[in-house]
């Protein structure tokens, strides 16, 4: 049985400040640049949340993308789309929201609902150019 990898786009925007307490505003700065601005700064982040596995032969489908769309939309768009992620969503309360701990939460909250034979993988643009990928 053939096994194809199928893929959705998302959106959402967020906001963010990347920086340590124990860090002076100088270190912070140096390491993260911008983006550790103290008035938080925005982004467009675009998601790609990929599903692998053999083809159903009764459905034609590896999954049911209307099934993994509403998915993204509850546990990822609703908890993440015009938020200030530091302050608003408790898991980057204490970690730093960067894309790579962004697309690790992503595939936290997504894991739990993909049946176990499929794989699962996200790719999270935080820039046109800057884009990361986790699958577990
Ligand atoms: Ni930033």
């Amino acid at each position: 049985m053939s096994k194809v990898k199928v893929s959705r786009k998302a959106h959402f925007n967020a906001a963010h400040r990347l920086f340590r307490k124990d860090w002076s505003d100088e270190k912070n700065t140096s390491i993260f640049g911008k983006c550790s601005n103290p008035n938080y700064h925005g982004h467009n982040y675009e998601l790609i949340v990929s599903v692998s596995g053999k083809i159903d032969p009764e459905t034609g489908f590896v999954m049911d993308m209307k099934i993994l769309k509403d998915l993204i939309k509850i546990e990822v768009e609703e908890t993440l789309d015009h938020k200030n992620l530091n302050i608003e969503v408790e898991e980057f309360k204490s970690l730093n929201p960067t894309a790579e701990n962004i697309a690790v939460f992503i595939f936290n909250k997504l894991r739990p609902h993909i049946a176990l034979d499929k794989e699962l993988e996200i790719t999270l643009y935080e820039t046109p150019r800057n884009f990361v990928m986790y699958s577990g």
